[in-house]
């Protein structure tokens, strides 16, 4: 029995880690026949430790403080959040700093374990802006950052973080606490009652659970804030890193912002038989998203290893939220004043079958508004974070 017994999960996700923490993707195929939006059913989990136990009646009485350099210091109950602040709903995807990790640990082993290409997933998030929470407080002059911190212990401690203070103070940026997932209350998995949600960025900085946010001069020093989601230098070796703190503790190689990525669901590794019979289209499909609330403004598919290559059609499910004011689960949507791009868009793309078959393979890459396009070459790093380089799929000739 795990501790985490009382936890209700779905038999489709694949398991990364063994039995305990429970760590998940669903199969590519099943998480993009979702749709723009994933079930909580199917949406992945990264959880470090174990799930936290809230019963659902004392939801309403979850208590949270904001504190440290702030005039007004503040403690209140999940209940006062709702009924006290403007409730907004918004579509974010939420992505795993270790998405793709898998393939980085083919060229060679990192520290971490091997999500697939379905560490991602997107929900309608509801709660309130966390400037809100914040301007209530009252920074202080010298505040900087504002770090939180989660309610599972773990064996170095609660896990915690930081980002901004004016990141968290730009609307533009989107940074919420959220209680909602869906419509429906959070699940234990993805922080019930309470949690952050930082759009644009590694989903590490989107803490679960959420007790705290302590606003502060300086970068979290939480251990996971330092030892975690982070890109160090390629030359870093799993040993050498292990032993210096030199790397970790230089700030400069902290990950916020999401990079450019993009994947194929359709076809898939292992689909052999697209290319026998059946019709003379095939339609390749699949994600992509960017980074910073930067939107992908081109995604391009080959079939030569990357000589010539053809676009793809990107959907945006996002842009349909963003013109309609309309009342959706309880929250306001109203995304006009937003200009960033939260959201994974869908790309698609017909070939004709007898090119497929000729073919040994088939690889995609995507671009944002600032021209950030995925390499070619990988960048291995110790963590294996942030995988981005073109995502190849091999065309079986076996059908
Ligand atoms: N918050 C807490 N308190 N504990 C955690 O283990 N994991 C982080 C983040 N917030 C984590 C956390 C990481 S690494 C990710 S990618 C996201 O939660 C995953 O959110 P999800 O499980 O809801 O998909």
């Amino acid at each position: 029995k795990t501790p985490d017994a009382h936890v209700p999960r779905d038999p489709r996700l694949i398991r990364l880690t063994g039995v305990h923490p429970f760590n998940v993707e669903a199969p590519l195929s099943a998480l993009f026949n979702e749709g723009f939006l994933t079930s909580a059913e199917l949406f992945y989990v990264r959880n470090h430790g174990a799930v936290p136990k809230v019963k659902d009646e004392e939801i309403p009485d979850w208590e949270f403080s904001v504190e440290g350099l702030v005039r007004k210091p503040l403690t209140l109950t999940l209940r006062q959040l709702i009924a006290e602040y403007e409730q907004i709903t918004c579509p974010i995807t939420l992505v795993c700093a270790g998405n793709r990790r898998k393939e980085q640990n083919q060229v060679r082993k990192s520290k971490g374990f091997s999500w697939g290409p379905a560490g991602v997933s997107t929900a309608l998030f509801t709660g309130v802006a966390m400037s809100e929470l914040i301007k209530r407080a009252r920074p202080k002059k010298k505040a900087r950052y504002v770090c939180m911190e989660g309610a599972d212990k773990l064996p170095n401690g609660f896990y915690g973080t930081s980002v901004k203070l004016n990141w968290v103070m730009d609307p533009n940026k989107g940074m919420m606490l959220s209680y909602k997932m869906n419509g429906e209350m959070l699940r234990p998995d993805h922080g019930k009652p309470l949690r952050a949600v930082i759009p644009g960025q590694i989903g590490g900085r989107s803490v679960k659970w959420l007790k705290k946010l302590i606003v502060t001069a300086a970068p979290s020093d939480n251990w996971y804030h330092i030892y975690d989601n982070r890109v160090l230098p390629t030359m870093v070796s799993p040993d050498e890193s292990a032993n210096d703190p030199k790397w970790w503790m230089d700030d400069r190689y902290a990950i916020y912002d999401l990079s450019t990525n993009s994947a194929i669901a359709y076809p898939a590794h292992e689909e052999q038989a697209c290319l026998v019979g059946g019709p003379e289209k095939y339609r390749a499909k699949g994600y992509a998203y960017g980074g910073g609330g930067r939107r992908v403004t081109r995604v391009e598919l080959s079939l030569d290893k990357g000589r010539t290559w053809r676009l793809a059609n990107i959907d945006y499910p996002e842009d349909r939220y963003r013109d309609a004011e309309q009342i959706l689960y309880g929250g306001r949507l109203d995304m006009s004043w937003r200009e960033s791009c939260f959201c994974w868009c869908q790309w698609s793309l017909d070939f004709r079958v007898s090119e497929l078959a000729d073919a040994k393979d088939i690889v995609v890459r995507a671009m944002d508004e600032s021209m950030n396009i995925q390499p070619k070459e990988m960048y291995w790093s110790v963590l294996g974070m942030m995988n981005n380089p073109w995502f190849r799929v091999t065309i079986s000739k076996e059908g």
